[in-house]
């Protein structure tokens, strides 16, 4: 198990600035998710690592070697595509086996790596077919499988399951999982589907405009987010984002929205509240309920627009002009207009500045 790590890292494609100074520790044997939306610079600083891409400056290190010149051979890594990228006219046991075939390894010893690796994935019964003859999920494993005969130090993976439908990229997600378990290997993961990342990751690293926005794991990411750009980034429906005021009576911190007061008597503060300047509330539609909870708050607000699932009642409601939605059990009595007591958990909020965005 190796520990990836690129220092300073900048790419620029002409004048175009792609990454912007990359820090980042990828821990040997963990689960480093790479998260943005696209464009974002996930997949170049994927192939930094990889080699397939010179660095404008900078450093990348796997183990304790500088690799940052050497070849993407030469590297120790894996590297899984979206596209699968298999030889068409090869079979699966020859798309799995070739890289060792180039390294001439001796042929009982491929037959045997396949077979282990694919019954590992569960392929095993389709060695003899080729690509054309295999459906989506079965040509990704052949493509993982590909990577794992190898045995490298790293696995790289750019959005191996974004060309499954819905259903399968749910299980081969937990396959990927499962697998990562199994491995012990070191894996950086690309992706844009925070699901994905919150999954799997036990690190996630969310970039927007080649810039680290946090890195944390899944539960540091969801519930304490950097600025309102990872807030907004992860959790579905989106966090919502009131504005007010910061207010201190009685040695109480609070925010005052409209006429409301929200209390701040949970809040830790990472630097120290200034009176009056104007924030951000951070709360997250399924910390809005109908039970009460310990920690809460309670108010009777009238309901805007709703939508049922089947299983929850997505609400939207009017909090002095600003929309608030809640995510609500399925069989809520419920009809526009009417208010609804609502119990909001303090104890799950976050402020941010209004102007900067950052947490506060
Ligand atoms: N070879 C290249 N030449 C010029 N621009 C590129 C090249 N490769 C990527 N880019 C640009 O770099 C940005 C980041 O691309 P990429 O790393 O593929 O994003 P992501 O994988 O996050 O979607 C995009 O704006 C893309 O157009
Ligand atoms: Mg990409």
């Amino acid at each position: 198990m190796y520990a990836v790590e690129v220092n300073q890292l900048n790419k620029t494609f002409g004048k175009t600035v792609i990454l912007n100074d990359i820090d980042l520790e990828m821990e040997a044997g963990g689960f480093t998710v790479l998260l943005g939306s696209s464009g974002c610079g996930k997949s170049t600083l994927l192939r930094l690592i990889a080699g397939l891409e010179d660095v404008s400056s900078g450093q990348v290190k796997i183990g304790a070697k500088d690799v940052t010149l050497a070849d993407p051979k030469d590297r120790d890594i894996a590297m899984v595509f979206q596209s699968y990228a298999l030889f068409p006219h090869m079979t699966v046991a020859e798309n799995i086996g070739f890289g060792m075939r180039i390294n001439h390894r001796p042929k009982t010893e491929i037959q045997s790596r396949v077979k282990d690796v694919t019954e590992m994935l569960q392929i095993d019964h389709l060695l003899d077919r080729t690509p054309s003859q295999l459906s989506g999920g079965q040509r990704q494993r052949v493509a993982i499988g590909r990577a794992l005969v190898r045995e490298p130090k790293v696995f790289l993976f750019d959005e191996p399951l974004s060309n499954l439908d819905a259903k399968l990229r749910a299980e081969m997600r937990l396959e990927l999982k499962k697998l990562h378990e199994k491995l012990n290997a070191t894996i950086v993961y690309v992706t844009h589907d925070q699901i994905e990342a919150m999954t799997l990751a036990t690190r996630i690293v969310l970039l927007d405009k080649g810039v680290i926005q946090q890195i944390g794991n899944p539960y540091e990411i969801y519930n304490t987010p950097a600025n309102c750009f990872v807030a907004r980034f992860v959790g579905s429906p989106q966090i919502n984002l009131l504005q007010g005021n910061l207010v201190c009576q009685q040695d109480q911190w609070g925010i005052e929205i409209g006429k409301t007061i929200i209390s701040l008597a949970h809040y830790e503060f990472s630097a120290a509240p200034k009176e009056g300047r104007q924030v951000l509330l951070g709360i997250r539609p399924e910390h809005i309920t109908q039970s009460p909870l310990s920690s809460d708050m309670t108010m009777d607000l009238p309901v805007n627009a709703f939508e049922m699932t089947g299983s929850e009642t997505l609400a939207e409601f009017d909090l002095h002009g600003q929309p608030l939605r809640a995510k609500l059990e399925a069989n809520v009595e419920i009809a526009n207009g009417l208010a609804l007591p609502l119990h909001l958990n303090l104890s799950r909020i976050s402020v941010f500045c209004a102007e900067s965005e950052q947490r506060l």
